[in-house]
């Protein structure tokens, strides 16, 4: 399974992250059955070449990647340099970029096209904000995240994208923001791989990484993995405690070898 662990812009000082790095390390080290999964956390980019080398139990990746290989694009952070101080992974086309700092479909496209010409995972996250919800855009919004970021990218690249749904409105930050049920995560799983498939074929959709996000904790991370409905986890601020983040992963991993 993937845990990846969205820092957002936290915590404010690298000793800090340190801290955070090592306790989780040494929780990891000491467990059993963990080796196996995907831990991968994403800091804010300045702390990445400070959080020490990979290890075949935590990778790390990047909260976003610029839009362009290189040039005059202030305050961007180009994928290579991403993946020349660490990051194997980037989110891509977060709601808060979206929300924040205008970033639309076409943006994404550019951008995962980047990542996989780089070798550098994207995941990708789509999923519909309150109002779209309420309207019933749910499938229509999905759909078009999907098309648009999966534009021109061919069958061998787009087995190597990883997609994550994350309801804008189950964002811990949001208000009133509550984690979306297992049933509902499951449907759009179902949806997802459909649109997948529609898009280039039924192994692909079948084996493609579909990750749910949004306020997901260590009590309610395993009912998505009873029922089936994720291959991981996108986590905001339960992975900025490491005893939280790991228990999350611990409950989830045993969750996951009861349902086989
Ligand atoms: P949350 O954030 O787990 O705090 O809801 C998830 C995310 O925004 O990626």
């Amino acid at each position: 399974m993937y845990f990846v662990a969205n820092w957002k812009m936290n915590p404010p000082l690298l000793k800090e992250a340190e801290r955070l790095i090592s306790q989780l390390k040494a929780l990891v080290k000491g467990a059993k059955n963990i080796k196996d999964q995907k831990i991968i956390i994403c800091p804010p980019a300045i702390f990445l070449p400070k959080l020490g080398k990979p290890n075949s139990s935590i990778r790390f990746g990047v909260q976003n990647v610029g839009f362009r290989e290189r040039g005059a694009f202030t305050g961007e952070i180009s994928v290579m340099m991403a993946k020349d101080q660490g990051a194997e992974f980037s989110i891509i086309g977060h709601s808060e970029r979206r929300q924040y700092f205008g970033e639309n479909i076409e943006a994404c496209n550019e951008k995962i096209k980047l990542c996989l010409a780089h070798r550098v995972t994207p995941i990708y996250c789509v999923g519909e904000t309150l109002e779209e919800k309420k309207a019933g855009k749910t499938r229509k919004v999905i759909q078009s995240q999907l098309e648009g970021g999966l534009r021109s990218i061919n069958l061998i690249d787009a087995k190597n994208v990883i997609v994550c749904y994350e309801p804008v409105w189950a964002i811990s930050s949001a208000k009133d923001a509550s984690a979306d049920t297992p049933d509902n995560v499951l449907g759009i799983n179902i949806l997802i791989r459909r649109i997948i498939k529609d898009l280039y074929e039924s192994n692909t959709a079948r084996k493609m990484t579909v990750l749910y996000g949004g306020s997901v904790n260590s009590e309610n991370a395993p009912l998505y993995v009873k029922n089936k409905s994720t291959d991981g986890f996108l986590v905001g601020s339960a992975s900025l405690h490491a005893g939280t983040f790991f228990s999350l992963i611990k409950k989830s991993v045993i969750q996951k070898q009861n349902v086989g």
